[in-house]
C-alpha cells in the first residue's frame, strides 16, 4: 500500500504542485510513499498561520504546554514499534537502530515535559534599595525547522519539542524523501494535545524551501530557523538569516576522528569503529570519518578492523544487520560516483569482497537478502589516508572509513582537527593524561573516551564548531538558548527615580591601609 502524504497547515492537508514517489530502499520495486510537494507560497502561508497562533500558545502556562510534551512522549512510546518499522521501510535503517531512534524521541519528551515546570528565570539583587531585578525566558516566536532524513524523528524532536514547550509555534520542513515517517510523527504531535494551529508541516524540495524561507523572513513571519544538514546549505541559511539579524541553530556535517593510542584496547576500538563507521550505512552526522592510529599498533588494529568489517552482516534492514541499504538513490549515487572517487592509488582498500554497489556480479560475501532489490553498497576501509588527501577533508556520507597513522600526540591532534569540521571526536586510551589533553585540544563540540563518535544521549549538548555549525547547541537545558530570549525586568518600588550607577550608596574604604611589616 502506497502512503500518500501532503503538507499540513493547522492539521489540514494541503495538496502540493508536484508529486515525488519514494521507494522502499531495500525493495526498489515497492513504491512506499508518494508525496505531494508544496510550492513556496504554501511555506509562507504556513508561517503566517504559525505567526497568528503564536501569542495564544505563548499565553498557555508552560507547565500545561509541558503536559502536551509529556503526552507526546507517551504516544510515541505506545507507537514505538509502528514508527520504527516505518523508518526501516522508508529509509532502510535497521530495525534495532530505528527503535533506538524512536526511543530518543521519548527521552527528549521525558526531559522537556518537566522543563515546563522549570523554565527558570532569576531574581537578581539590585544596586539600589527598594528595587528588584528579574530575568524571564520569553519565546522567540515562529520557528522554521528544516531537517534531514537520516534521523527522521529523533533529530526533528530535538527542535520541535523544546520549541513548542517554550511557547513558540513551528513550521517543520522534513526531508521530502522520508514523507510517510514525517506524516506519522506529525499525527502523533497533533494527537498529543498541541493545538493544531501551533504546528505545521510543509513538504517541499530544497530550492522551493529556500525560496519560501526567504519570502517568509522578508515578510517578518519567521523568528528562528533550525537546520540540520550539509555545511554548504547551512552556510546559505546562515547568510540569509544574518540579513534579518537572526542567528539560526545550525547542525551541519562532520569528519569525525577516532584516535587509537598505543595503549588502547584494540578490540574495543574496533567495535566502536564498526558501529560509528558503518552503522546507518555511514549516514549519520556523527559517523566516523577517519581512524587515526598510532604507528606501533596500526597493523594490528587494521587487521582486526578489516576482519570485523569483512565479517559484518550487511543486507535486509529487517534482519539484525550492521547496516542496510542507502536511504535513497541520491545518497547511493553520490557515494558511488563522488565519495568512492576520492580513493587514490596510494590508498589500500579493505573490508569487503568488492567496492561500490553490491550486485550479483559484484557480490558481498555473507550478504543477507537480495542485493539487487535495493540500494546496497560495500563497506570500504581506506588505509593510508594523509592530510593532503581530498578524502581526509571531505565528508563522505556513506560506509567508508579512512585510516591514517601518527607517531606523536601532536600529529594525532593535527589530524583530528585539520579538516576544519568539529562535531564529534573520540579517543581510545587507558591514560587519563591523554584523555584530558585530547579534550582540551580537539576542536569538536562532543568528545568520547573509549566510546565511538556516534550515540549521543538526548540530554547532553549536541552540536559542533567550525564547518560543523555556528556554535549553537541542541538538547538538554542548552537548547533553551535557541528557543527563548532573555528578558530583563527591573521593578523600583521606592516611589522615586533612582538612577543606576549614579544614585548608588558608597562604602568608604581606606585603600592606603597596609598591615605592619613582619620582622
Ligand atoms: C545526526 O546524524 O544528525 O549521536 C544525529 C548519534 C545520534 C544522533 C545523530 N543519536 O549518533
Amino acid at each position: 500500500m502506497t502512503r500518500r502524504v501532503t503538507s499540513r497547515i493547522s492539521g489540514r492537508p494541503v495538496p502540493g504542485v508536484s508529486t515525488l514517489t519514494v521507494p522502499n530502499p531495500a525493495h526498489l520495486d515497492e513504491v512506499f510513499s508518494e508525496v505531494s510537494l508544496a510550492d513556496a507560497a504554501t511555506f509562507v502561508e504556513a508561517c503566517r498561520a504559525a505567526r497568528e497562533a503564536q501569542p495564544a500558545w505563548a499565553a498557555v502556562p508552560a507547565p500545561v504546554r509541558g503536559r502536551a510534551v509529556q503526552q507526546l512522549g507517551r504516544l510515541v512510546e505506545a507507537n514505538l514499534e509502528a514508527l520504527a518499522r516505518l523508518i526501516t521501510r522508508e529509509i532502510g535503517k535497521p530495525l534495532v537502530e530505528a527503535r533506538g531512534e524512536v526511543q530518543e524521541v521519548v527521552d527528549t519528551c521525558t526531559f522537556f515535559a518537566s522543563e515546563g515546570r522549570r523554565l527558570y528565570g532569576m531574581t537578581v539583587p539590585s544596586e539600589l534599595p527598594d528595587k528588584q531585578l528579574f530575568t524571564f525566558r520569553t519565546p522567540v516566536g515562529v520557528a522554521a525547522i528544516i531537517t534531514a532524513g537520516n534521523f527522521p524523528v529523533a533529530v526533528p524532536s530535538w527542535y520541535l519539542v523544546p520549541a513548542l514547550l517554550c511557547g513558540n509555534t513551528v513550521v517543520w520542513k522534513p526531508a521530502e524523501y522520508a514523507p510517510a515517517i514525517a506524516d506519522a510523527f506529525a499525527e502523533l504531535i497533533l494527537h498529543a494535545g498541541f493545538p493544531a494551529e501551533t504546528f505545521h508541516v510543509v513538504l517541499a524540495d530544497g530550492p522551493t524551501t529556500s525560496e519560501g524561507l526567504e519570502r517568509a523572513l522578508e515578510a517578518g513571519l519567521v523568528d528562528k530557523v533550525g537546520f540540520t544538514g550539509s555545511t554548504e546549505v547551512g552556510r546559505r541559511i546562515g547568510e540569509l538569516c544574518g540579513r534579518h539579524l537572526q542567528s539560526p541553530c545550525l547542525e551541519l556535517g562532520g569528519k569525525n576522528p577516532l584516535v587509537v593510542m598505543p595503549d588502547a584496547d584494540l578490540d574495543l576500538a574496533v567495535e566502536g569503529c564498526l558501529f560509528s563507521g558503518f552503522g546507518t550505512a555511514g549516514q549519520r552526522c556523527t559517523s566516523l570519518g577517519t581512524v587515526i592510529v598510532h604507528e606501533d599498533v596500526h597493523d594490528d588494529f587494521l587487521a582486526r578492523f578489516a576482519k570485523a568489517v569483512a565479517e559484518a552482516s550487511v543486507g535486509d534492514p529487517m534482519q539484525p544487520v550492521l547496516y542496510g541499504p542507502m536511504m535513497n538513490a541520491r545518497f547511493c549515487d553520490r557515494f558511488v560516483e563522488e565519495w568512492l572517487g576520492l580513493v587514490r592509488p596510494h590508498h589500500r582498500l579493505l573490508g569487503s569482497t568488492g567496492t561500490g554497489r553490491i550486485t550479483r556480479a559484484n557480490p558481498r560475501e555473507g550478504f543477507i537478502g537480495d542485493p539487487e532489490a535495493g540500494l546496497y553498497v560495500h563497506p570500504t576501509i581506506v588505509d593510508g589516508v594523509a592530510m593532503e588527501d581530498e578524502l581526509y577533508r571531505t565528508e563522505t556520507f556513506g560506509p567508508i572509513v579512512g585510516v591514517a597513522t601518527f607517531s606523536t600526540f601532536d600529529e594525532a591532534i593535527q589530524l583530528a582537527n585539520g579538516h576544519g569540521y568539529g562535531l564529534s571526536a573520540s579517543i581510545y586510551t587507558r591514560n587519563p593524561l591523554h584523555v584530558f589533553r585530547f579534550r582540551e585540544r580537539v576542536s569538536a563540540g562532543m568528545v568520547s573516551v573509549n566510546n565511538s563518535t556516534s550515540g549521543a544521549e538526548a540530554h547532553l549538548p549536541f552540536g559542533g564548531n567550525g564547518k560543523s555549525g555556528n556554535g549553537s547547541r541542541q538538547s538538554g537545558v542548552w537548547v533553551l538558548e535557541q528557543f527563548t530570549r532573555w528578558q530583563a525586568m527591573n521593578w523600583d518600588y521606592s516611589g522615586r527615580l533612582q538612577k543606576a550607577q549614579m544614585d548608588v550608596a558608597d562604602v568608604s574604604a581606606d585603600l592606603g591601609f597596609r598591615l605592619p611589616e613582619e620582622p
